[in-house]
């Protein structure tokens, strides 16, 4: 990215996972109702990282990467408040039987929210472990029935320079895009997430609604979503096309290929330490490999 090396969060700036545990059981409690009703919860927490600690609130908000608010790591919890997330629409086009434009609110309604606990792997070797809620980006697609040309999926983020400053400069093409195949699109793990620690996602981590793909760099899981187009030809990502010999379309975390101008073999997992060891597929290849059996990875990086 243009970004230069990741800053590293101090331990004292952090708050502790407690924090997200009382917020849990907030949750459920009267206080917690407007929480609740804005947000249908179903019990039956998924935690896929049971070994895993997860990364805390605190930094989950205030160490983020959306360009459209500035480059710094700082910027988007500074700068974010600028978005305005009601009314929010979400367009779902292109080749599918019965498009249709979505009230946020109806998404919030028609689509039951679920806990996912993912990984998150920035292409600039640092990661997070997540508490996010949402639902699988397969059930919304699923609803407009896709026709038989839909082969890859592309997303856009909102387009506003007034709401989002970041915007008047050309550090990137506007709106940020990003794609997907249909079946990495389709795949369960695949998340359209609308809250984090069990509230509403924050404007800095891309409300009201944004993408998790949690076998792949962070730079696909794209932020303020307003259009969702089901296309033949695969789509000309942001990243991709800014700088191509660095940002693949595939962008699948892998240790064994390296980014042209840093290592990919570890990873800071922020409010750690230690580098560790970064995982292929960031750690869901017994789930995902089986997407790109026969593919070489160097190539389709
Ligand atoms: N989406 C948009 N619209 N703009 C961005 O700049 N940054 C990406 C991704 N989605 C970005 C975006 C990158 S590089 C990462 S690592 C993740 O968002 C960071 O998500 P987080 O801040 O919630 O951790």
């Amino acid at each position: 990215m243009l970004i230069k090396r990741p800053n590293d969060i101090r331990a004292s700036e952090i708050t502790d996972e407690s924090v997200y545990w009382n917020r849990r059981d907030f949750i459920g409690t009267t206080a917690g109702a407007a929480v609740a009703a804005a947000m249908p919860f179903v019990p039956g927490f998924v935690r896929a990282e049971q070994d895993e600690k997860l990364t805390p609130y605190d930094a989950v908000t205030s160490y983020n990467n959306f360009y459209e608010f500035g480059t710094g790591k700082a910027d988007p919890s500074r700068n974010a408040h600028t978005l305005r997330v009601r009314p929010w629409t979400v367009a779902v086009e292109g080749e599918v039987h019965k498009p249709k434009v979505f009230d946020i609110e109806e998404i919030l309604k028609s689509f039951p929210t679920e806990e996912r606990v993912y990984r998150l792997r920035c292409v600039e070797a640092w990661s997070m472990v997540i508490p996010w809620m949402g639902f699988p980006l397969g059930s919304l697609l699923r609803a407009v029935e896709p026709t038989s040309r839909a082969r890859f999926v592309e997303f856009v983020t909102l387009h506003d320079p007034e709401q989002m400053p970041g915007q008047r400069r050309n550090v990137l093409p506007w709106p940020y895009i990003e794609g997907l195949r249909l079946d990495e699109a389709m795949h369960p793990l695949t998340l359209l997430a609308t809250g984090l620690y069990g509230e509403i996602l924050p404007n800095q981590n891309g409300a009201p609604i944004r993408l998790v793909v949690p076998w792949k760099y962070g730079f696909k899981s794209i932020k303020s979503i307003v259009r969702i187009r089901l296309v033949s030809e695969q789509p000309h990502t942001t990243w991709n096309v800014a700088l191509p010999h660095e940002y693949g379309f595939y962008a699948n975390v892998n240790p064994d290929v390296d980014h042209p101008r840093w290592s990919q073999k570890k990873e800071r997992r922020i409010g750690k330490l230690f580098k560790q060891d970064t995982l292929l597929f960031n750690g869901y290849a017994a789930e995902v490999a089986d997407l790109y059996a026969g593919m070489d990875l160097t190539r389709y990086f």
